[in-house]
């Protein structure tokens, strides 16, 4: 697979260049605090998925104006600003490799600036004066802040349906990439049918995307690429899939096992490993790899409406990296 993410590397490259200076050029705080948090976090080896879905679909769509980096900007200020307050409602350790930015200048700076790129999206947005990208912006914030209200309001919750679960993925992440795609089809004034394709194609393509990182968060190896560090989702009291599945098979010791893991919050790595490999004799990985690649192939179908092209197959090897990435 290393060789899919060479090939899309790439393939995208000029594109990558534009996004990482679009988003210097637009960032100009007044405050070099802002530029110095956003800074960390910003420019410390994001995969820029959601600005490359929105140039890629702009491009499929036949697009050649010059907004398409008012929006890859604001939809990448955006995710950054959910994933500051996320690393804080999750208390997490590390992002990309580094450590979060509340750790390092405390949660009211953290929250604060991530505030500011929400405000610095909306307002890129609406410099564009194109509503349908403001109207998704809003959208996509609403459901996204529901998505992590939902999650914590569930958390440690042994019950948790594999319905529920999905409503939270769908929401925290679904939609942004949902949303990406509706923005390039849109800047193109695509007709409904190919807008309503690259809809399908983005939210389909963010739950594959969502099960993916939850499948990571259960890997046994060493990932320094992750960036993040592994059993954090059970720390934070947060099942995902291959738990829930796995919880549905488990019996006996094992399951009163895993229901411990849950519970404690403060394990070894050992007892990590113990649990790894129970997700996996109970079926929990092996299901959750299933249903995302169910997903990939979804969004990969919507993108027959279009005819052949290098921007079409690019999309489609970007829903095959989203489940065989390890970062
Ligand atoms: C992280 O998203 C949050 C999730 C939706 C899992 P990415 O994996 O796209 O994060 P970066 O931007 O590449 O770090
Ligand atoms: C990702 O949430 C979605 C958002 C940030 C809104 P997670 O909490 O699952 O993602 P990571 O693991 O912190 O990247
Ligand atoms: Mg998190
Ligand atoms: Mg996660």
């Amino acid at each position: 697979m290393t060789d899919l993410k060479t090939r899309l590397l790439e393939a995208v490259h000029e594109d990558l260049e534009q996004i990482e200076a679009a988003l210097k050029t637009h960032l100009t705080p007044d405050l070099d605090l802002v530029s110095e948090v956003a800074g960390h976090i910003l420019f410390s080896g994001g995969k820029r998925i959601r600005p490359l879905l929105i140039v890629l679909c702009a491009r499929l769509c036949g697009y050649e104006g010059k907004y398409v980096h008012h929006f890859t900007t604001a939809f990448e200020y955006l995710h950054t600003a959910t994933l500051l307050h996320d690393d804080l409602v999750d208390d997490a350790a590390l992002r990309r490799g580094k450590p979060v930015a509340n750790a390092l200048w405390g949660n009211s700076v953290a929250v604060l600036v991530g505030d500011f790129l929400f405000a610095r999206a909306s307002g890129l947005a609406a410099s564009t004066q194109i509503m349908e990208g403001i109207e998704i912006i809003a959208r996509v914030t609403e459901k996204m802040t529901q998505g992590e209200l939902f999650q914590l309001a569930k958390k440690g919750k042994l019950d948790l349906t594999e319905q529920e679960y999905m409503d939270v993925i769908q929401w925290k992440t679904g939609v942004l990439f949902q949303g990406s795609c509706e923005i390039g089809a849109g800047l193109a004034e695509a007709e409904e049918s190919r807008k309503a394709a690259l809809s399908d194609y983005g939210l389909n393509l963010g739950i594959a995307f969502q099960m993916a990182d939850d499948l990571l968060d259960y890997t046994r190896n060493e990932n320094k690429a992750l960036g993040k560090n592994p059993g954090a989702d059970l720390r934070e009291g947060k099942l995902t899939l291959p738990v829930i599945h796995g919880l549905k098979n488990a019996e006996g010791k094992d399951r009163a096992f895993m229901e411990d893991m849950i519970r404690s919050k403060n394990f070894s790595l050992e007892a990590f490993h113990n649990l790894v490999d129970l997700l996996e004799t109970n079926g929990g990985m092996a299901y959750t790899r299933e249903k995302a690649k169910a997903y990939v192939e979804k969004a990969k179908a919507c993108l027959d409406l279009f005819p052949d092209s290098k921007t079409r197959e690019i999309l489609k090897s970007f829903a095959d990296y989203a489940l065989f990435r390890s970062a």
